[in-house]
C-alpha cells in the first residue's frame, strides 16, 4: 500500500476515536451533566481544522489525479467532494449549538448528541466509501509519477499544503484529547 494511503487511513482511525469521545461527552450533557467546554472545543478544533489542513488537500490531489488517469473511476470524486461539504455544514451547526450552550441560550440538551450522531453516521459511511472505492481506485489507476509528486511534497517540511508540520501538531493534540478523554 502506498504511504500516502496508509497516512489517510490512519487519519480516519484517529477521527473515529474522537467521534467516540465527542459522543460520550454530549451523551453526558444530554443526561444533565455540565458540558465540558474545554474538551468539546479542543475536539472541534481538531475535527474542523485537521481535515481541512492535513487530510482533504491530499485527498483532493488524489481525486484530481484519479479523474485524469481513469475518468470513470473519477465519478466517485463528485460524491466525495459533496460529502466533505455536507460534513463541514453539520460540524458548523454543532459548533453553533455549543456556542448557544456556552451563552446559556435556550437549547434542547439532546440537540447536541443528535447532531454528533448525524455527523458520526455520515462520516463513518464516507470514510468507508473512501477506503473501499476511492483509495483502491487510486492505487489501481495512479501512475508512479503521481505518487512521487505527493510523497516528495509531504517530505518537504516547508510545503504549506502537504508538509507534515501541522500534521505533527494535530497528532500531539489528538494524543492529549485521547489521554484526557479516556479517563
Ligand atoms: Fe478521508
Amino acid at each position: 500500500m502506498s504511504q500516502v494511503i496508509a497516512k489517510l487511513q490512519e487519519d480516519h482511525r484517529r477521527m473515529t476515536v474522537l467521534l467516540e469521545v465527542l459522543e460520550r461527552e454530549t451523551v453526558a450533557f444530554s443526561k444533565g451533566e455540565n458540558l465540558n467546554f474545554f474538551m468539546v472545543e479542543t475536539i472541534l478544533d481538531y475535527i474542523v481544522n485537521f481535515p481541512q489542513r492535513c487530510h482533504h488537500p491530499i485527498e483532493n490531489f488524489l481525486l484530481k489525479s484519479l479523474t485524469r488517469r481513469n475518468y470513470e473511476a473519477g465519478a466517485v470524486a463528485a460524491e466525495i467532494l459533496n460529502e466533505h461539504e455536507e460534513l463541514t455544514n453539520i460540524i458548523s451547526r454543532f459548533a453553533k449549538e455549543v456556542e448557544q450552550v456556552k451563552l446559556e441560550e435556550p437549547i434542547l440538551r439532546e440537540n447536541l448528541v443528535n447532531t454528533v450522531r448525524e455527523y458520526k453516521e455520515l462520516l463513518l459511511e464516507h470514510m468507508h466509501k473512501e477506503e473501499t472505492i476511492f483509495f483502491p481506485a487510486a492505487e489501481q489507476s495512479l501512475i508512479q509519477a503521481d505518487w512521487d509528486v505527493i510523497e516528495t511534497r509531504m517530505r518537504d517540511k516547508g510545503d504549506p499544503v502537504f508538509g507534515r508540520e501541522a500534521d505533527r501538531e494535530y497528532r500531539a493534540l489528538h494524543k492529549v484529547i485521547v489521554d484526557w478523554g479516556g479517563r
